[in-house]
């Protein structure tokens, strides 16, 4: 056994982790966790105690103002009977999108002269940075924002504040007690401390509970989790002692709520206080390396997205909870008719929900909409939008644990040729190093030159591992380097902390730390990472961070990090800083270089979408596993996240060839596409299926292929404003009440193509909901599908078939001839495919552009809207063209729209067997075939050898 399989199977028999299934007793439940417990209580106790619940948070009167689209105040927080209160600074501010965004800190928390609780190397403050690394934009404040009345029995005890963008929004800042309501256009959509759960742990000093002494309220509310805690033999010693944020959140008439990812569950979020099909805990968000997950759980998973919508007929709004702590939120659902604006049925319900993070301040930005789309748009101003991908990044990536040699990616490379599989990237996963030493190769990786060589000959590209556990060993110049410099996380008492991870021993680089993303790009240029090219890409794992001796396999709270910020603070941001890492050694690896990074990342965080593509990590060779990645993907998509895949064919065990071949029939449609496979199971390159489920693979990626151009075109759309590739029912129906909870089918981006992977076994037959009443047709054989709007269709699906509708009125680009990877079809010609609606239309776009370079912030891109109406098909840029074509764009010249089909084609064209073209002020013809309706097939026109240049405006008309 070479030697660096042997410290993985090492750390693996060392580990918790190496047990067959996740034990949900080695992750906590709430009740485990002190913070979620007290605020849970919290709930019960003001639940229970009905009118006489009085939450201890008012907003001092004299102390507020209105100016430049901000409200200031101080809030009062009455600690005891004695009615000693301390004080906590709230900004309420209105940016020029129309968001609110609500802040409260804590004055005692900002004095440094308070004491901790031990000697730790810690900062006592609240932390207050997570703005920093998360927000890029949209903070700009509305000036115009003003205060449109006090209230008028006491002018002292309200102040309604008007915003947004027509002024249609309205925050009404009730200070006795503290509460907010928002509102549009007069009616209330969302209501925070409605409840009177707000709560805010103010600094306190430790005070020893004395038997008998009833007056103390700090000592009795001392549940023995305020200054340490303890879970699965870990102490937390908790320097700061109690310091947790809570606040409920109702959204008034809404009965559905979408996102707060990543949990397996369904796409419109359960209720998690018990009861019949619901979850009896809050869903939580704490990235965690969680081993084989369950499914259907509110258990955390490897990232988080705090930001959730609320969704009913015509409306949709939100809430970001800017808090990189530890966090659980619970739902509940309450039939009233609050709201009399609200539309349908499900407007008889509020949904309630209560946020309780472990520490921070307390920031929640607001979304009024009222579209899924304006509060997308809104949230991507804040957190930046999807990074526009490198484009084999989207084409279909071949990754195991482990190719094990250069030979091996060679020989891979060459199957998949002789079998004519498309394929862009392939990976290597931890085994390639010398023993887990990162940037360095194993023997049997003899000249990763020569194998990177290879693969760019027919455009494709490597990926390999780097994880941020850096090995302690002697004789390793990254470990050493790390600690001489001081970059790594450090243990309380300000030493270097050292836990287990993939190589044995490990520290752990603290890429909060300016200077710490500085040495690693270092680390990254190609004289220094010997063996890597241009086509070299990263994946970065593990980096929740994953310790496996760690308390629930992550390092200890107490841990610190930069600038003396807690571990306990950031948690759920370390992913994050160490994609950032990543990405900006990609960016500085050669001077002049300026290549889009590709990094695909484990961990992540609000954010993290500017940086790359994740997955949703180790799942499993299962039919239900397979079943769960879509709503996993559709919830990433409406968080802002939609660069998003789950390993093709189940990561643990072996898929049996009909659960493959429906897995990459259901890839096909994943943003990101990637087979992975775990090191103890078998072999599974789609080429070793053999017959009939190789071709059929094969057919499914030749199908990813020639939608790459859709695909990029929905990226660009992601990019521009947020729009989700994989778009859920409700985003594209947004008043059809019974496609709201539809999570396991989904359109692509523009293409209005209709999905629904088919998730089970032996299954021939997809059953199909149909939102509207609109045509469908086949995409395959264009055959008119029987439907009705917001009912189920039956939908052939033989292995062979994968269960795809196209919408009439949609038209998108593709590209027909088969090739290797995307980079040899950079340059092919494309086929428009137009739908018709009943109303006879179709329309569509195209965006494309080098997909690699940063050229198209410079012009140097493509971006046409096609329009089908009567008899003409038209192509319109969407943008002005650029002033001076570069290289790429001067080639795509010779790149033209070769085809053009129309699916349900007029029958007036039956008698023409000539089309008109005209772009750049030339009139030619094309050949026209016309095949009239035959049995439920719909009619179909073909126009051939079109011959207009794809980035030329161009009109063709059949008259
Ligand atoms: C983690 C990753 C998995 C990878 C393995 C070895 O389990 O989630 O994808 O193969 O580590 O690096």
């Amino acid at each position: 056994m070479r030697s660096s399989v042997v410290w993985a199977c090492l750390a693996a028999a060392l580990l918790p982790q190496s047990a067959v299934a996740v034990k949900e007793h080695d992750f906590k439940k709430c009740d485990q966790s002190g913070f979620c417990k007290r605020n849970r209580a919290l709930a019960d106790n003001a639940a229970a105690s009905g009118a006489d619940w009085a939450s201890p948070y008012t907003v001092l009167a004299d102390s507020a103002s209105v100016k430049d689209g901000q409200f200031q105040a101080t809030i009062l927080k009455t600690i005891n009977a004695q009615g000693d209160t301390v004080r906590l600074p709230l900004t309420v501010s209105f940016t020029q999108s129309g968001v609110a965004r609500v802040t409260v800190d804590e004055e005692r928390r900002q004095n440094k002269d308070i004491e901790l609780r031990h000697d730790s190397k810690v900062r006592k403050e609240r932390y207050n940075e997570a703005e920093k690394l998360v927000l890029v934009g949209g903070l700009e404040l509305d000036k115009t924002a003003a205060v449109v009345e006090d209230d008028f029995e006491a002018s002292t005890n309200q102040k309604v504040v008007r915003y947004g963008p027509e002024g249609q929004f309205e925050a009404h800042i009730q200070y006795s007690p503290f509460s907010v309501e928002f509102k549009r256009d007069g009616a209330t959509e969302i209501k925070i401390n409605d409840r009177g759960l707000f709560n805010m742990d103010h600094w306190r000093a430790k005070v020893e509970p004395k038997e008998g002494d009833a007056t103390d309220a700090a000592a009795n509310e001392d549940d023995g989790t305020l200054w340490e805690e303890t879970f699965g033999g870990n102490t937390d010693t908790k320097p700061r002692g109690p310091e947790s944020v809570g606040l409920d959140i109702s959204f008034v008439g809404y009965d559905h709520v979408y996102g707060i990812p990543s949990h397996t569950g369904p796409l419109s979020l359960k209720e998690t206080r018990g009861g019949d099909g619901k979850y009896s805990e809050p869903y939580r968000l704490y990235n965690l390396d969680v081993f084989e997950y369950i499914l259907d759980s509110p258990m955390t998973l490897y990232g988080a997205i705090p930001f959730m919508q609320a969704h009913r007929q015509g409306s949709t709004v939100g809430v970001f909870w800017l808090n990189a702590a530890e966090t659980w939120i619970d739902i509940t659902k309450q039939k009233v008719k609050s709201n009399p604006m609200a539309l349908g049925a499900g407007a008889e319900t509020d949904t309630q929900t209560h946020w309780m993070s472990e520490s921070g301040l307390l920031d929640v930005f607001v979304f009024l909409g009222p579209t899924t789309q304006d509060v997308l748009k809104n949230y991507g101003e804040l957190t930046g939008y999807t990074a526009l991908p490198q484009e084999s990044a989207i084409g279909y990536q071949q990754c195991r644990w482990n190719y094990v040699s250069d030979d091996d990616v060679k020989d891979v490379d060459r199957k998949m040729d002789k079998f004519g599989i498309p394929y862009d990237i392939i990976w290597l996963d931890i085994e390639y190093t010398d023993g887990k030493k990162y940037f360095t190769w194993d023997e049997k990786f003899a000249d990763p030159k020569g194998m990177v060589e290879r693969l760019d000959e027919h455009g494709r590209k490597l990926v390999v591992i780097i994880d941020p556990h850096i090995k302690n060993v002697d004789n390793y110049p990254v470990v050493a380097e790390m600690k001489q410099k001081e970059l790594a996380v450090k243990n309380k008492d300000g030493s270097i902390f050292e836990g287990w991870c993939w190589p044995g021993s490990s520290h752990w680089i603290d890429a909060f730390n300016p200077k710490a993303i500085d040495w690693w790009k270092t680390l990254f240029t190609y004289a220094s990472f010997k063996g890597t090219a241009e086509n070299v890409f990263i994946w970065n794992d593990m980096n929740e961070p994953s310790v496996f001796n760690g308390p629930e396999t992550t390092m200890p709270k107490d841990n610190v990090h930069h600038d003396g910020w807690e571990h306990r603070d950031v948690h759920n941001l370390n992913g994050m800083t160490f994609h950032n890492a990543t990405y900006q050694a990609l960016l500085s690896r050669k001077a002049g270089e300026l290549r889009r990074p590709f990094i695909l990342t484990r961990s992540f965080f609000a954010g993290s979408q500017r940086l790359g593509a994740m997955w949703t990590g180790d799942n499993q060779a299962s039919w239900d596993h397979l079943a769960a990645a879509t709503p996993m993907l559709l919830s990433q998509g409406i968080a802002g996240f939609p660069f998003a895949g789950a390993d093709v064919g189940g990561f643990f065990g072996n898929p049996d060839k009909e659960l493959q071949t429906r897995w990459y029939q259901a890839g096909v449609f994943y943003p990101f596409f990637r087979g992975h496979a775990h090191i103890d199971s078998r072999r599974r390159e789609p080429y070793m299926a053999g017959e009939p489920y190789t071709t059929i693979i094969t057919a499914a990626l030749r199908l990813r292929y020639s939608l790459l151009p859709a695909f990029y075109t929905a990226f660009h759309a992601a990019h521009t404003d947020g729009t989700p590739i994989l778009k859920p029912l409700f985003y594209t129906h947004p008043d059809v009440e019974s496609a709201f909870a539809v999570d396991d089918e989904f359109f692509v981006g523009s293409t209005g193509l209709l999905v629904k992977p088919i998730v089970d076994a032996g299954k021939e037959v997809a059953a199909m909901y149909i939102p509207d009443a609109e045509v469908y047709y086949d995409y395959f054989d264009y055959s008119v599908v029987p439907t009705e709007a917001g009912k189920v269709t039956q939908m052939p699906a033989p292995l062979d078939t994968i269960p795809v509708l196209m919408r009439g009125g949609h038209a998108f680009a593709r590209r027909d001839q088969p090739r290797r990877s995307s980079q040899l079809m950079k340059f092919d010609d494309y086929t428009l495919v137009a739908a018709l609606s009943k109303s006879g239309k179709a329309e569509g776009e195209l965006y494309v552009d080098d997909g690699d370079s940063f050229d198209y912030e410079k012009g140097q891109y493509i971006h046409q809207r096609f329009v089908l109406e009567g008899s003409t098909v038209s192509s319109k840029a969407v943008d002005a063209p650029p002033k001076k074509a570069g290289k790429w764009l001067k080639a795509m010249d010779d790149v033209h729209v070769d085809k053009i089909v129309v699916v349900g084609a007029p029958a007036s064209w039956s008698g023409f067997s000539a089309a008109t073209v005209t772009s750049g002020g030339k009139t030619w013809t094309a050949p026209l075939d016309y095949v009239p309706p035959s049995g439920g097939r719909a009619a179909f026109a073909i126009v051939r050898h079109v011959g207009v240049r794809v980035g030329a405006d161009w009109e063709v008309a059949v008259v």
